[in-house]
């Protein structure tokens, strides 16, 4: 379905064209009194040069062409030269009326699927997700969901951290701690047991207790290293440690992201490209984009336009060790080869951007992607406390995903049983359903890139610009039309009976609903979940505004009342599917 606002301008452009103007001058915007119209257009103010007229003279000649049309009730000209416009009731009916027919409410798909890759989440094996690895969780999924809903081709990647430094530390101190392990004994040649020797509690705690240790000790750190490095070269006894740490890790984190509502089509982690280093390594050096510097092998990624220093990306440590970044481009190289998509999109920190510029730069320079390959990185601010700083817990260390999420759910769950009567079985199944919209409601609301003030109590507060106000609404929506299917409604029968609104209330709520497809589209060229909170907060103020001002069950005119409950359902569907684009949904009771 063609946009309201394109409908709206099209009319006017008509008349433009009519009255002897030019057509691109009968752009309407929405209005910025919306206490004197709906619309506006200045056309005729820009108009005013090329024609030599006064600009009132052209509103008059345009306003005179729409006095019977079938879009606008009003549209008057004032001085200087402004159009102010109010729309047809039919017209706003008639649109909501399309709306409710189409599958997805009015969103055409984009003609062009793009493959998509998204790599994000980012959890590193063995150590506790925390809040940051959070953002990247609920940015990426509901960038993933919004994408994939308009149509495009989409992957989502976790990239595991899973071949580090951190898994010889692992492995070095269970080898001082239980020596016997068969795994360390080089001369083994049998099969290993199919049962890990750890737990993912004891590998969450030795983890720390490792990287604590050899911060103080060299010896212990070189030990480490060593490990890192029978591991990443193929010893038999390593591998199979190693292999036992990813299932318990990743089993963990699948059932931690489970409860996110997040999800992941690969899980791939940078282990996975290990292999295809060395020869990505010869390729680079062997077309002249690599070369030696003070003993590291480096790129040069300098660019003539930088206004700041970008220093080169640095591809072998001077003792031939890969880094971070090199499994960043041979991972870029493998999804070329596996996925081919025609953009990647990182949802990353947003301290890592010059890092990644470094990286998709060398990508670019030594031809691992193509040419119209684009690469995106949407970088994300820092979660902050109330005190603005990053957010930690009461004791100052890094707050576990885990903590924070019970933290949210049993502020719900106070909350809830303080405003109703409920089993604790029912309260605490809601109290985690609205929690989760609480905390990426919370988070989606802002803009990606700015760092936001992670407030409990703000978050979970029914009212206001929330995730829980929104889950009421849904809520109030539903128990309306229980209560009417209660008294002998039939729900369904008049699911197509949306009228042309009679009050000014119902006519607000149907121009609220009618930004559907513009929004969702936008949020999805934008990389913009919170355009998507944006829409639907209206959408909840307008349809509140609209009940308070209606009474919808008592309405005697049963003609009218099944308008109405056609209306709500489609907001309540409206409202459902935006959340589910965000990554939460809603209960049946609250
Ligand atoms: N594991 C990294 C971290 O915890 C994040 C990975 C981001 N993605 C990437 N392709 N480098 O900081």
């Amino acid at each position: 379905m063609k946009k309201i606002i394109d409908l709206i301008s099209d009319e006017m452009k008509n008349a433009f064209e009519q009255a002897g103007y030019a057509r691109e001058l009968g752009k309407v915007t929405l209005s910025n009194r919306p206490d004197l119209c709906e619309y506006q257009c200045n056309g005729a103010m820009a108009g005013a040069k090329q024609y030599k007229k006064a600009p009132i003279m052209i509103a008059n000649d345009v306003a005179a062409r729409l006095s019977d049309s079938s879009v606008f009730e009003r549209a008057e000209a004032v001085a200087p030269g402004f159009l102010n416009l109010t729309l047809r009731n039919e017209f706003v009916g008639e649109y909501i009326k399309n709306m409710r027919a189409d599958k997805k409410y009015g969103l055409e798909e984009v003609q062009n699927p793009a493959k998509i890759v998204i790599d994000y989440g980012g959890p590193n094996v063995a150590k506790p997700l925390h809040v940051g690895h959070l953002r990247s969780a609920i940015i990426g999924e509901s960038v993933k969901r919004i994408a994939r809903y308009m149509g495009h081709q989409v992957v989502g990647d976790i990239h595991l951290g899973d071949w580090g430094q951190p898994m010889g530390l692992i492995m070095n101190e269970l080898k001082a701690r239980r020596p016997e392990l068969v795994y360390f004994d080089e001369a083994f040649t049998g099969e290993y047991p199919a049962e890990p020797p750890f737990t993912i509690v004891e590998l969450e705690e030795i983890y720390p207790f490792a990287s604590k240790r050899a911060k103080e000790d060299e010896s212990y750190k070189a030990d480490a290293m060593a490990c890192t490095y029978k591991l990443q070269s193929g010893v038999r006894g390593y591998r199979a440690l190693w292999n036992h740490i990813i299932a318990v890790s990743v089993a963990d984190l699948k059932q931690n992201y489970e409860r996110l509502n997040v999800d992941f089509d690969l899980w791939n982690g940078e282990s996975a490209v290990h292999d295809r280093i060395p020869q990505m390594v010869d390729a680079m050096k062997e077309g002249g984009y690599a070369y030696f510097s003070e003993g590291a092998l480096v790129v040069d990624v300098r660019e003539e336009t930088d206004t700041k220093e970008v220093p080169p990306c640095m591809i072998l440590k001077s003792d031939g060790a890969a880094l971070y970044n090199t499994t960043d481009l041979a991972t870029i190289q493998m999804r070329m080869e596996v996925e081919q998509p025609d953009r990647m999109i990182y949802v990353v920190d947003k301290r890592q951007e010059l890092y990644f510029e470094q990286v998709f730069r060398c990508a670019r320079k030594t031809r691992l992607v193509q040419e119209d390959t684009e690469l995106k990185f949407l970088g994300f601010g820092t979660m902050n406390g109330k005190d603005g700083k990053p957010f930690k817990t009461r004791e100052g260390g890094v707050m576990r995903l885990e903590s924070l999420i019970k933290e949210i759910n049993n502020e719900m769950l106070y909350k809830i049983k303080e405003s109703r009567e409920t089993t604790d079985e029912e309260a605490a199944a809601t109290a985690q359903v609205v929690g989760l919209a609480a905390l990426k409601y919370g988070d989606l609301s802002n803009q990606a890139s700015k760092d936001y003030i992670f407030d409990i109590d703000r978050f979970t507060s029914s009212e206001g610009d929330t995730g829980p106000y929104i889950l009421y609404t849904i809520v109030r929506i539903k128990s309306i039309l229980a209560k009417y299917a209660e008294n002998g409604g039939d729900v369904a029968s008049v699911q197509n009976g949306i009228k042309a609104p009679v009050n000014d209330s119902e006519k607000q709520l149907m121009m609220a609903l009618a930004k559907y497809n513009a929004s969702v589209e936008a949020a999805c060229e934008e990389y913009a979940p919170h355009k998507i909170c944006a829409y639907i907060y209206e959408l909840a103020n307008a349809f509140n505004h609209f009940y308070h001002e209606t009474k919808i069950l008592a309405e005697e005119d049963e003609s009218k009342k099944a308008g109405w409950i056609a209306l709500l359902m489609l907001t309540r569907d409206v409202l459902e599917t935006a959340i589910d684009l965000l990554g939460f949904s809603a209960p049946e009771r609250m």
